[in-house]
């Protein structure tokens, strides 16, 4: 089962960024049908780790296109960046440490961790990508 689905909502409008997102949805769903049903430890050692590199390189991708576009809230962007990475970091250090995780971390980390942050502060950049687009249309 997976525990989280992408729906065409969560796109953005740049392709790269929605192609990372996808990835990401698919890294989480990998990680969690793994700690939830095979118990393998190493495997989701990997995995975990898996995202950890993944979100990094999907952070500089994302924070590279959104100054190239000019999106005047990056600083911002890049501070909630930060808070993900240190709770990707935070869960992917207590694993190699006590080889075990909370339910309610790992829950709370794979239904909300990413979407919420789409939903809430990649959606600014795609209303201003929208509207930018919109502006170079008409001029
Ligand atoms: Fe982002």
């Amino acid at each position: 089962m997976t525990i989280l689905s992408w729906h065409d909502q969560y796109i953005i409008g740049d392709w790269t960024i929605d192609e990372q997102h996808k990835t990401l949805f698919k890294l989480i769903n990998d990680f969690h049908t793994h700690w939830s049903q095979v118990h393998e430890p190493k495997e989701i050692a990997l995995l975990l780790n898996k995202l950890v590199q993944y979100c990094e390189h999907h952070f500089v991708t994302e924070e590279s296109i959104m100054e190239k576009e000019g999106f005047p809230r990056l600083e911002q962007h890049r501070g909630d960046h930060e808070k993900l990475a240190t709770s990707i970091f935070a869960l992917n250090e207590e694993y190699v440490q006590r080889r075990e995780l909370a339910s309610n971390d790992v829950q709370k980390f794979c239904k909300h961790w990413l979407v919420d942050h789409i939903v809430n502060a990649d959606y600014e950049f795609r209303d201003y990508l929208s509207l930018k687009r919109q502006q170079r249309a008409n001029a």
